[in-house]
């Protein structure tokens, strides 16, 4: 094979140079520009963390504040989007939805699409921040039959979208601290994750020059796969479908003897190998909500801990060090906090948004970039020369 190596999957291969987050998988370590991610999610809320791994420092107060009446500003759609979201069928997919209309803020926003100017750049990445949490609300609102809530400008970015996502004309959503700092947690856990596939989608597809709605476009269309952001939905009907404590057991079982026909959904990870930090925290967050709503006695919550028990104490699971990942809980989480489950990987496409820009911008001003363009290893027929048709058998 000369100087090519061969490496499916991408185990060994580091296709760049990065500073934004670092994963330690033996310690079950998660870094955003050098801070651990539990004391992000305790002391810092989303916004900070959008500041932070997208200028590479913890904002001060001034900072802050102007940042986020920025963002907050350009939480608005273009109205003519609205027409766009009406050819959808109501009951499509939101991430088939979100791919479309991400990618096609690039038609409503010529004025930022020169990747060589630095202004453009900020201005895209702003508006993808911004956008992207109106966008999602509005995929929900679309699918359910109710109408499009705009944004408000004196909302706190995770408030905005909670009241996007459950106001209706009859009745305003109140905001509950509890439920919002839920999920401004899940937003700061999923934000970014090194060189994941949707982020190295991102880059790739950001290798050729493309625009960046068009390349977090594509980074959402491969967050849908169930291998990635679609493991919540999945772990969630995986715990529906177990449907008691006393069916767990048996369960775990199946999946190890193949019988089941599916992995066990929210645990292992390509690169945690031992404990995902980001699931102790969502495990927290959990019992927070659950107890918040009075649903302490959760039958779902019940059944994935006692599928973690069931697992934990497996020699199966251990000895392949696959324990929960962030998702498993996350599920359970959302459901609680009213998401239906096809929005999961929305909300996690939400979250990862300024990590695919953070990533993006990166690539875009390194000056080692270049197209990304990997070999392989044909394996087809050898030269052969064409047959006319009237003789090939
Ligand atoms: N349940 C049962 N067995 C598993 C699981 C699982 N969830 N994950 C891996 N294995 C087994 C696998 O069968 C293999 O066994 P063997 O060596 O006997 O063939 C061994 O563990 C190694 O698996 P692998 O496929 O080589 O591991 P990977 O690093 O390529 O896959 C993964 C990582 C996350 C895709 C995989 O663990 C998986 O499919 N998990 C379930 C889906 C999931 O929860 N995905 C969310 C990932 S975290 C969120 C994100 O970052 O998007």
């Amino acid at each position: 094979t000369g100087k090519l190596s061969y490496d499916p999957g991408f185990l060994a291969t580091a296709s760049c140079q990065s500073a934004i987050s670092y994963i330690d998988g033996d310690k079950g370590e998660l870094l955003y520009r050098g801070y651990p991610i539990e004391q992000l999610a305790k002391e810092c809320n989303f916004m900070e963390t959008c500041y932070l791994l997208l200028k590479g420092e913890l904002p001060n107060k001034q900072q802050y504040e102007e940042y986020a009446k920025n963002v907050a500003g350009y939480s608005m759609v273009h109205e003519q989007m609205q027409f766009f979201f009406r050819g959808f069928r109501r009951d499509a997919h939101p991430m088939s939805v979100l791919v479309a209309t991400v990618g096609a803020l690039s038609s409503f926003y010529h004025d930022s699409l020169d990747i060589s100017d630095p202004a453009h750049r900020e201005l895209s990445a702003m508006r993808l921040l911004a956008k992207m949490p109106t966008l999602v609300a509005m995929s929900y609102k679309y699918s359910i039959g109710q109408p499009f809530v705009y944004p408000r400008k004196d909302l706190y970015y995770t408030s905005n979208f909670m009241r996007m996502m459950f106001a209706t004309p009859a009745e305003d959503y109140k905001v509950n601290d509890v439920l919002v700092r839920a999920l401004d947690r899940i937003l700061i856990l999923h934000a970014d994750h090194e060189q994941n596939a949707s982020t190295s989608t991102v880059r790739l597809a950001g290798s050729s020059g493309a625009n960046p709605f068009a390349c977090i476009a594509a980074g959402i269309a491969c967050l849908w796969g169930p291998a990635h952001g679609g493991a919540n939905e999945a772990s969630l009907s995986m715990i529906r479908k177990i449907g008691s404590v006393d069916k767990v057991a048996e369960f775990v079982k199946s999946v190890k003897d193949g019988t089941a026909g599916t992995r066990l959904m929210g645990f292992g990870h390509r690169v945690y190998k031992n404990y995902d930090p980001r699931a102790t925290l969502m495990r927290e967050t959990c019992h927070e909500v659950l107890e918040e709503l009075g649903l302490k006695d959760d039958p779902l919550f019940k059944i994935a801990l006692e599928i973690e028990r069931v697992a934990m104490e497996d020699d199966y699971f251990v000895s392949r060090k696959l324990y929960p990942n962030v998702d498993f809980y996350s599920g359970i989480v959302q459901s609680a906090l009213g998401i239906p489950s096809s929005l999961f990987t929305g909300i996690f496409a939400l979250a990862r948004t300024v990590g695919w820009i953070a990533q993006w911008k990166e690539m875009i001003s390194d000056p080692d970039q270049r197209i990304g363009r990997p070999r392989q290893l044909y394996v087809g027929e050898p030269r052969r020369n064409v047959v006319p048709m009237d003789q090939r058998k």
